[in-house]
C-alpha cells in the first residue's frame, strides 16, 4: 500500500485537531488527576494488558496499599500478589517491584527524568518508558501500543503486519516525526483515547474521528482491512486435575507455586497435570446419581464409593482421587490452554498427611490472605457453585 508523508503544516494542523479533541473529550481516569512519575509508571503497567474499567478500581487500592516507590520497594511479596489478585501476568508487578528497588539504590527514590535511565528499569519497555517520558517528563517519545500502531496504519495506511516485534519500530518512527514537541504526553494519550473509543478494531466512529480529514485507509476506504494482524497460533492445551482435598477441621490443601515461570509463587490446589487421553476419559466419567446428595467435602469415607489409586500421581501416592469429577474450567494464558478437572480427593488417616514444602492447610476464611490466580478463583467459583446445588 502507498503510504503518506505529511508536509510539516499538515503534521503541525493535525496535532492541533488532536489534541483540541483531547482536551475537549479526554476522560477523566484517576491516573490523569496529575502526572507524578510513580502513578504514570503503575498506571501503565497495569494498562499493558488489562482493560481501563478494570484497571480503575485496582489503581486505586494499589496506591493506598503502596503509595510511594519506596512503599513498594518494601512491600512483602505475598501483599503485593494480593493487591494484583486477578490482573494477570504476576510479573508485572514483581519487575515492578525490583525496579522499584533499584529505584531506591541508584536514582535516590526518584524515578529517572530521561529514556535511557527509565528504560534501564526492570519491566518497562519501549511502550512504557515511552509513556512515562512524555506523560510525566513532557519529553517528545513515542509511546507505541496495539492502540496506536491500529491509528497510524489507518491514518498512514501502513500494512507492516503489527504481530511482527519488528513492526513497532515502523510505528515509532511515524509518532516521533508527529508527535507534538509542546505536550508530548497528552498527544501519547490523545492516541490512546483515539483508539479506545473512536479508532476501534471492529465498527469505528469515523464519522465522528476528530482526525478523519487526514486518514488514509478512510480516504481509499480500507479501514476494515487495517491494520493487518496476521493470526497467532492457536495456545496449547494442557491438562490437569486438581485436587480438593479438605482434612477434618474444613481446612482445604493448597500448594504455593514454584518461584518462577508462569503463575510464580502463587496458592492453588495442588494440580497433576495429565495426559488428554485420560483428562477425556475423567470428564467423561458420569456422575453417580446416588451421590448426588452427598455433600461436596463429606469426610465419612463410604466404603461404596469409588476411587482410583491413580498411578498417574506420582507426586501423590497416597491420595486416592474419585473418579468422577465436579466440573471444569479452562482458562486461556496467552500461549497456553488450561483445562483443570476438579477431583475429590482423599487420603485414609487423614491426620497422617505429610505436608510437602511449600504446602499448606487454609481455612477458607484465610483465603483472602493467599493471592490465587484467576484459575483458582473458577475453580472455587466452580466448587462453591456445587456446594449450594
Ligand atoms: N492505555 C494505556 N495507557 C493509557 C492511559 N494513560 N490512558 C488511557 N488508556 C491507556
Amino acid at each position: 500500500m502507498k503510504q503518506e508523508t505529511w508536509s510539516n503544516q499538515k503534521t503541525e494542523k493535525f496535532r492541533e485537531d488532536l489534541l483540541a479533541w483531547y482536551h475537549s473529550e479526554k476522560r477523566d481516569l484517576p491516573w490523569r488527576k496529575n502526572t507524578d512519575p510513580y502513578r504514570v509508571w503503575v498506571s501503565e503497567i497495569m494498562l499493558q494488558q488489562t482493560q481501563v474499567v478494570t484497571v480503575i478500581p485496582y489503581f486505586n487500592h494499589f496506591l493506598s496499599e503502596f503509595p510511594t516507590i519506596k512503599g513498594l520497594a518494601n512491600a512483602p511479596e505475598d501483599k503485593l500478589l494480593k493487591a494484583w489478585e486477578g490482573l494477570g501476568y504476576y510479573s508485572r508487578v514483581k519487575n515492578m517491584q525490583a525496579a522499584a528497588q533499584d529505584i531506591m539504590e541508584r536514582f535516590d527514590g526518584h524515578m529517572p527524568n530521561n529514556p535511557q535511565d527509565i528504560l534501564s528499569l526492570k519491566g518497562i519497555g519501549p511502550y512504557t518508558g515511552g509513556a512515562i517520558s512524555s506523560i510525566a517528563f513532557n519529553l517528545a517519545e513515542p509511546a507505541v501500543d496495539g492502540n496506536v500502531m491500529r491509528v497510524y496504519s489507518r491514518l498512514f495506511g501502513i500494512d507492516d503486519d503489527i504481530m511482527l516485534p519488528k513492526t513497532r519500530r515502523v510505528f515509532e518512527e511515524k509518532v516521533r516525526k508527529t508527535i507534538s514537541r509542546d505536550e508530548p504526553g497528552d498527544f501519547n494519550q490523545a492516541l490512546m483515547d483515539l483508539g479506545a473509543r473512536i479508532c476501534t478494531p471492529k465498527k469505528p466512529s469515523c464519522k465522528t474521528c476528530p482526525v478523519k480529514e487526514y486518514c488514509l485507509a478512510l480516504k481509499t476506504n480500507q479501514v476494515d482491512q487495517l491494520p493487518v494482524k496476521k493470526k497467532k497460533e492457536k495456545p496449547v492445551p494442557l491438562y490437569y486435575v486438581a485436587i480438593v482435598l479438605q482434612n477434618e477441621l474444613g481446612a482445604y490443601l493448597l500448594t504455593k507455586r514454584p518461584s518462577d515461570g508462569l503463575l510464580a509463587n502463587m496458592w492453588t490446589f495442588p494440580l497433576v497435570e495429565v495426559d488428554e487421553l485420560t483428562y477425556k476419559q475423567l470428564k467423561h466419567q458420569e456422575k453417580f446419581a446416588d451421590h448426588q446428595e452427598l455433600s461436596l467435602f463429606d469426610q465419612v469415607a463410604d466404603e461404596s464409593e469409588v476411587y482410583l489409586f491413580s498411578a498417574m500421581l506420582t507426586d501423590y501416592p497416597n491420595i486416592k482421587m474419585k473418579e468422577y469429577h465436579h466440573g471444569e474450567v479452562t482458562h486461556v494464558f496467552s500461549h497456553r490452554k488450561w483445562h483443570i478437572l476438579a477431583l475429590e480427593g482423599r487420603v485414609d488417616g487423614l491426620s497422617s498427611y505429610q505436608l510437602k514444602p511449600r504446602e499448606e492447610w487454609v481455612y477458607p476464611e484465610k483465603f483472602k490472605d493467599y493471592p490465587f490466580p484467576k484459575p483458582q478463583q473458577k475453580l472455587l467459583s466452580l466448587l462453591k457453585k456445587v456446594e449450594n446445588n
